[in-house]
């Protein structure tokens, strides 16, 4: 019988090898920075961060060397400031998160409110020529799409609504805001940023590379390599639906767990979660597969959100050189009402940790014998589709930025 191929859903994409120089190409990876990066719309963080006015978080971008303030102003909107001072750029929130009433510089004083106007300078007198009005906390273009708050340091670019296309109402529905209670793993990789998000986006390495953990529960059964159920591409951004075994038997500790931790606990390390109750938007699980495992979803160029049955997670990968990539994961529960809970919790954030650790493990060896030049090509599987997806939407963005074939 003739294979079905997932690709042959996008006839866009080759099935031929893929040049690996934009993976390591210093001169790419600058235009990568200008026409990608400096104009696209980039996730900050989430609306449950700020609950309160006077609430803030302090969002780095290691792509930039930049830090962001993101409050919430007395009139409840959120903001999103150029964490530096107009007096000599000292950065004026110094720690991670916390309530303030206003913005004050901890260098010479310099305050402003948290519309970031200027209002008042210690010993006002000995400047010159001063025009307070214009010298306001640069404000960076914000918006917020189902609760993630998003960024675009490029003041002409499409509004987010039109950024996401497609993707945004497919996964509007989707209950976010439920997962209040965060948890955050960050490391520094010797690994281009793409290649960070390939390791999460395909599920070709599952039965091999997580044959100690998650391979029974997203391969097995009648689908031993774990293939795709479905793939989706929406302009630049896309989801990867991954199968989930419904006859997983959970390992000793995680039966307790599910006994104990109710949707608390609901983990993609462990089997499935109940999905029956949920109402899921027509984006997630989109094949409306009865054997649904998770969902990748990708919302170009560097935020992976990836959703289960009853909590998500998010990647997001801030490149910083050619080879090098701050990458940071980020997960949401629902806050836990017993003890029990909570302790099932700790132990599912560990599981995830340790399977993405599996993940990030390969990373460099791959970075490696692509820089000295041994390996040249990539030979990308059926269900390494989103590999394929990704490399072909990064070299558009930046060929259409340039003007010019890369
Ligand atoms: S740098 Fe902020 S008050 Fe001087
Ligand atoms: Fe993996």
């Amino acid at each position: 019988m003739q294979r079905e191929y997932i690709t042959d859903k996008f006839p866009n994409l080759s099935k031929g090898p893929v040049d690996v120089s934009m993976y390591h190409d210093p001169e790419f990876y600058e235009r990568e920075k200008e026409a990608i990066f400096s104009s696209s719309w980039l996730m900050a963080g989430r609306v449950e961060q700020i609950p309160n006015n006077g609430d803030y978080f302090v969002r780095t971008v290691p792509t930039f060397r930049m830090s962001l303030i993101v409050i919430r102003g007395k009139d409840n909107q959120i903001r999103i400031f150029q964490n530096a001072c107009r007096h000599r750029g000292n950065a004026i929130c110094l720690e991670k998160q916390g309530n303030t009433p206003a913005l004050v510089c901890k260098f010479h004083g310099w305050a402003y409110d948290l519309t970031g106007r200027l209002k008042a300078i210690p010993d006002a007198g000995g400047m010159f020529d001063l025009d307070k009005s214009s010298l306001g906390l640069v404000e960076v273009r914000s918006a917020v799409w189902n609760g993630f708050i998003f960024f675009n340091l490029d003041e002409d670019a499409p509004s987010l609504e039109q950024y996401l296309g497609d993707i945004g109402p497919a996964l509007t529905g989707y209950p976010f805001d439920t997962g209040t209670s965060r948890f955050q793993i960050a490391c520094s990789l010797n690994s281009n940023w793409k290649a960070v998000i390939d390791s999460f986006s395909e599920t070709y390495h599952v039965p091999t590379l997580h044959r100690y953990s998650i391979a029974e529960t997203l391969a097995g059964g009648n689908n031993k390599f774990g293939h795709l159920v479905d793939a989706v591409h929406y302009g630049y951004h896309r989801t990867a639906s991954v199968w989930g075994n419904n006859d997983y038997q959970p390992k000793p500790f995680q039966k307790i767990a599910y006994e104990f931790g109710g949707d608390a606990g609901a983990s993609i390390t462990g089997g499935q979660g109940d999905t029956a109750r949920l109402t899921l938007p027509r984006g997630v699980n989109p094949s409306r597969s009865s054997n649904w495992g998770i969902d990748v979803n990708v919302i170009f160029p560097n935020l992976v959100i990836v959703i289960g049955p009853g909590s998500y997670f998010c990647h997001q990968m801030w490149p910083v050189g050619a080879g090098k990539t701050e990458w940071e994961m980020t997960g949401f529960w629902q806050p836990a009402q017993t003890a029990a809970q909570r302790i099932v919790q700790e132990y599912f954030m560990v599981e995830l940790r340790d399977t993405v650790m599996e993940d990030l493990n390969t990373l460099e060896r791959l970075q490696c014998n692509i820089e000295n030049g041994v390996v040249k090509e990539y030979l990308y599987h059926d269900h390494e589709v989103a590999l394929r997806f990704h490399h072909h939407v990064v070299r558009e963005a930046v060929e259409r930025f340039s003007g010019a074939p890369v």
